[in-house]
C-alpha cells in the first residue's frame, strides 16, 4: 500500500496490472466522474542486455507496462468526465531519438516505446486529453538511491503540469516540466 493510502479522502484499490480480471474489478469499484487518470505502475524487467534478453521477460514487461494500462483505460472510459486527462508515466528510454542510455533493459525500452505509440493512438481515438510524461530520474526502487530527484518532488511537478493553465495538447510526449521529448 503506497503513502497516499493513509491520506483523508484517498481510497486504496489494489489491483494487478498483469491480470485482466483484476483490472476490470478495480475499475468497476470506482465511482465517476473521474477527472485525472495517471498510469504509473511499471516494471523494469531484465537489465542484462542482449545476452540475457528473453521473449518470456519481454512478454511479461509488455503485459504489465503496455497491455495493463490500455485495458484499464478501456474499463475506466464509462467513468471519465468528458474533459478528463489520461496521463501515462512513460520514459525517455522509449524515445527512438533521445533514449540513448547505456542500460541493458531491452524489454523496458520496447515497452515504453509502445506506451508512447499507444498514447498517440489513443489521442487520435478518444475525446479525452491523453499524454505521455517522462518523470525524470527519480530515487525510487526502479531509479535507485543515486537518482537526483525525490518521488514527492517528481509527483508534485507532474500534478502541477497536468492541472496548470498551460494545457498540454493531447498526444504530447514531454518531461515533467512540459518540455517536449522527440518520439
Ligand atoms: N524512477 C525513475 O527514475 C523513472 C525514470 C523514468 C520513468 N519512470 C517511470 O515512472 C513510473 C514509476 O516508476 P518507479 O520509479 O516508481 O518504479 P518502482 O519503484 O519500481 O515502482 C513501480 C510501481 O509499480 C507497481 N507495479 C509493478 N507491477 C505491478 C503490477 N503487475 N500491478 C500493479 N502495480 C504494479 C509497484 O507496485 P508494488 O510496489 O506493489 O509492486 C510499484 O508501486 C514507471 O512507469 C516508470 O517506468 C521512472
Amino acid at each position: 500500500m503506497g503513502p497516499l493510502a493513509g491520506l483523508p479522502g484517498v481510497t486504496h484499490v489494489p489491483f494487478d496490472q498483469s491480470d485482466t480480471a483484476s483490472i476490470a474489478a478495480a475499475a468497476r469499484s470506482l465511482v465517476g466522474p473521474i477527472d485525472h487518470v495517471i498510469h504509473n505502475a511499471a516494471v523494469r524487467g531484465d537489465t542484462g542486455g542482449l545476452a540475457t534478453f528473453s521473449a518470456a521477460d519481454l512478454a511479461q514487461v509488455m503485459q504489465i507496462n503496455v497491455a495493463g494500462p490500455l485495458l484499464l483505460t478501456r474499463e475506466l472510459l464509462p467513468r471519465l468526465s468528458p474533459n478528463a486527462t489520461i496521463a501515462f508515466i512513460s520514459s525517455r528510454a522509449g524515445s527512438f531519438a533521445e533514449g540513448h542510455d547505456p542500460d541493458g533493459d531491452y524489454a523496458y525500452c520496447l515497452s515504453k516505446s509502445a506506451v508512447n505509440r499507444a498514447v498517440a493512438k489513443l489521442a487520435d481515438d478518444l475525446p479525452h486529453r491523453v499524454v505521455a510524461i517522462h518523470p525524470g530520474w527519480i530515487s525510487t526502487d526502479m531509479g535507485g538511491p543515486e537518482a537526483p530527484d525525490s518521488p514527492d518532488h517528481a509527483a508534485g511537478r507532474i500534478i502541477d503540469l497536468l492541472s496548470g493553465p498551460d494545457r498540454l495538447a493531447s498526444g504530447s510526449f514531454c518531461d515533467a516540466c512540459g518540455r517536449p521529448i522527440r518520439p
